[in-house]
């Protein structure tokens, strides 16, 4: 276990001092992340799955933890490459970008924070944290096929 431990706290300053090797993969995979954990709280704002008060906070904590410093993980040069969706806005305004990734993370910690018992209680966290993401991506991700 103490290896294990040791083990990350490693990876983490590893991550933190490489100059950046994988960024695009890396904020994707958070993203990728984050869209997963939208994925059960769809459903159970659909009630295509009963609401679980565990999956909400659980959810919405990866998302608040994929919000967490990926901003950085835009360094300029990385406009292009493996796919990436990134939009050019974000090098043009990374303020706004920054600013809009700070309201994400306080709306998902507010809904974090809220620990909705029953569906009404998530319905009403659930919309704030969920308008975040079409907002961000319509100014600062290029438009999907
Ligand atoms: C503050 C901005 C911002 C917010 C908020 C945001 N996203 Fe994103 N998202 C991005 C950007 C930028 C990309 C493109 C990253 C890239 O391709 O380099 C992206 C990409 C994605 C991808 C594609 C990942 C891949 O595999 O390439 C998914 C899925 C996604 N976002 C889901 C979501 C969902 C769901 C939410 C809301 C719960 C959300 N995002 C909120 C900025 C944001």
């Amino acid at each position: 276990m103490r290896k294990v431990i040791l083990g990350t706290i490693a990876a983490c300053i590893f991550a933190g001092t490489a100059v950046y090797a994988e960024p695009i993969a890396d904020r994707k995979a958070a993203m990728k992340n984050v869209g997963m954990a939208m994925g059960s709280l769809v459903k159970m704002v659909k009630e295509q799955m009963d609401y679980d008060p565990n999956v909400a906070l659980l959810s919405f904590a990866v998302m608040n933890n994929a919000s967490i410093g990926i901003t950085s993980l835009f360094p300029e040069g990385t406009e292009m490459g493996i796919d990436t969706t990134a939009g050019p806005k974000i090098w043009e305004d990374m303020a706004g970008f920054n600013t809009a990734m700070v309201k994400f993370q306080a709306d998902t910690a507010a809904a974090i924070a809220a620990k909705p018992a029953d569906l009404d209680a998530f319905k009403a966290v659930f919309g704030p944290v969920a308008a975040n993401c079409a907002a961000c991506h319509k100014v600062y991700r290029l438009s999907q096929p």
